[in-house]
């Protein structure tokens, strides 16, 4: 086969782009070449932790918006590999809720046993891509940072797994050019010990707010305030946590809420989400979408439907992530290897999306949005070589998982789910989350089975 693939990023999802192609070229089929452009110099994406903020050595944005002691939010049972499992990477089941280096870890294993490494170009942010529609070649634009030189390439097909969790969505509230403390985003939150004894407020009401703020609170911060825009998290917080209304305005030091109380803060977190942003791409490529489960213009949440030979990989929100960009990545391989065919009418392709987005749209709560995404990983894999798995099981770890948090927001790390690949229940972690100050693998590794 002469075609040639581009692929921009290697964390998870691009990960899972090769990894598809790999297994395909295992079993004897004939593939494109891949060439897989990587910003950073190790892949992993945002599981590959970096220290650094703002910009890095060579000036480009940091990618990363991971923090230290990150543990998994949702159960592993929910993002498990259908091809490669926890057992068969650590030797042994392990408990639910693992560090950020447990899991780059496992990531980094199932790909370490192939030749994948050698298609990545690490240090090369990709510049532009230009899509000419004569002889229908994409021209990617890169930079090599080592050689500090920028050069072209022309594919014949292109998949964006550049991420949608690493350029901040900033909001201004009244006041903030006066504040006399730090005002940060998410993004640029690494370590919880810096606001050890500070009275934090946090902005924001979804996963970066309830995590950052149980980090902060694990780690010795004097109280967390959590102002909602729209509605409390609602859980059953620790003493010195407390939701209040939105936020109105800020002074020196202290922060002003819609109903016109106010308090006294250290340091502002904001955890208002992140921006879809490709900034290597022209108007007419470039996805434009918020972060749901039916992405705009996607063609089955993969195809983009302006030009069909552009694909995106986990562009959606997610409750199921590694397994779900697995979905994608073995549908596009195969619309990319002429197995699957797409419609070649714009309107049927554009039919899709807006089913989809009506059926997102009708969903009545969390449970409904996880059995929504549970289904679409489900349609992928059933029109794919990949290996079909239990989706009800992965949504049952959800549900359970979602029960947890309201029993206890800082012990729902501390329960056991069973692998839905293997059918083995996990350990219970040997410390209970709120105790386990190292996050480190070896010290995760230390339990009984
Ligand atoms: C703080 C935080 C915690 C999370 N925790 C969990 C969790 O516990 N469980 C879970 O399942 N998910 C979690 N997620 C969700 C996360 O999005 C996925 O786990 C996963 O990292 C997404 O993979 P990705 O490959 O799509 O994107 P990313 O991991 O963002 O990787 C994108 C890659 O593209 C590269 N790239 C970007 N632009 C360019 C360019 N122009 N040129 C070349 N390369 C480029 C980047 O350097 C990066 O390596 C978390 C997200 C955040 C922000
Ligand atoms: N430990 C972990 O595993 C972990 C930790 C953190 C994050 N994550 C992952 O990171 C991803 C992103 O999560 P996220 O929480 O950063 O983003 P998000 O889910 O997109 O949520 C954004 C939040 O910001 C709020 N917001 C937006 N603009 C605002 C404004 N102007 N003022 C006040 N609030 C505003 C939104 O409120 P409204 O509801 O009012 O719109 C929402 O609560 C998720 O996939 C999550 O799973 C995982």
């Amino acid at each position: 086969m002469n075609k040639r693939i581009a692929i921009i990023g290697a964390g998870p999802s691009g990960l899972a782009q090769m990894r598809a192609f790999h297994s395909a070229a295992a079993k004897g089929e004939d593939i494109p070449e891949i060439v897989c452009f990587e910003k950073q110099s190790n892949w992993g994406g945002l599981w590959n932790y970096t220290w650094r903020t703002g910009l890095d050595e060579y000036g480009e944005p940091v990618h990363g918006s991971m923090y230290r002691y990150l543990w998994s939010n949702g159960p592993k049972e929910g993002l498990e590999f259908a091809d490669y499992t926890f057992e068969e990477h650590f030797g042994k089941q392990i408990a639910s809720f693992p560090p950020r280096a447990v899991l780059y870890d496992y990531i980094e294993g199932r790909i370490n046993k192939t030749s994948i490494r050698d298609w990545i170009r690490f240090n090369s942010p990709v510049r532009n891509i230009q899509h000419d529609a004569d002889t229908k070649k994409f021209t990617v634009t890169a930079h090599d940072q080592l050689k500090d030189s920028t050069y072209s390439e022309e594919f014949d097909q292109v998949v964006v797994a550049s991420g949608h969790f690493s350029t901040p969505n900033v909001p201004y509230y009244e006041g903030f050019e006066s504040y006399n403390g730090r005002i940060l985003h998410a993004h640029d939150f690494r370590d919880a010990r810096e606001f050890k004894n500070m009275d934090i407020l946090i902005l924001g009401t979804s996963y970066s707010a309830e995590d950052i703020g149980s980090q902060c609170w694990k780690y010795g911060c004097k109280s967390v305030t959590v102002a909602h825009r729209t509605a409390p998290m609602g859980f059953d917080w620790p003493d010195n946590w407390e939701e209040v209304p939105a936020l109105k305005s800020v002074s020196e030091d202290t922060a002003t809420f819609i109903d016109g109380k106010t308090k006294k803060i250290d340091a502002i977190i904001l955890c208002t989400g992140y921006q879809h942003f490709f900034n290597f791409l022209p108007d007419d490529l470039r996805l434009k979408t918020t972060n749901r489960l039916a992405t705009a213009d996607l063609y089955k949440g993969v195809a983009y439907v302006h030009n069909p030979d552009l694909f995106y990989i986990g562009m959606q929100d997610q409750w199921f992530s590694f397994n779900m960009f697995d979905a994608q990545a073995w549908y596009v391989r195969d619309v990319i290897l002429g197995k699957i065919s797409m419609p070649s009418n714009k309107d049927d392709l554009v039919k899709d999306i807006n089913d989809r987005v009506a059926a997102e749209d009708a969903i009545e709560d969390d449970y409904g949005a996880i059995a929504y995404q549970g289904a679409y990983v489900g349609e992928l894999i059933d029109e794919t070589d990949y290996p079909s798995f239990d989706i009800d099981g992965a949504c049952q770890a959800f549900y359970d998982w979602k029960k947890n948090k309201y029993k206890g927001i800082m012990t729902f790390r501390d329960n056991p789910h069973k692998s839905i690949m293997t059918g083995s229940m996990a350990p219970v972690h040997h410390t209970p989350w709120k105790d386990a100050l190292d996050d480190s693998l070896d010290c995760y590794m230390e339990n009984d089975v």
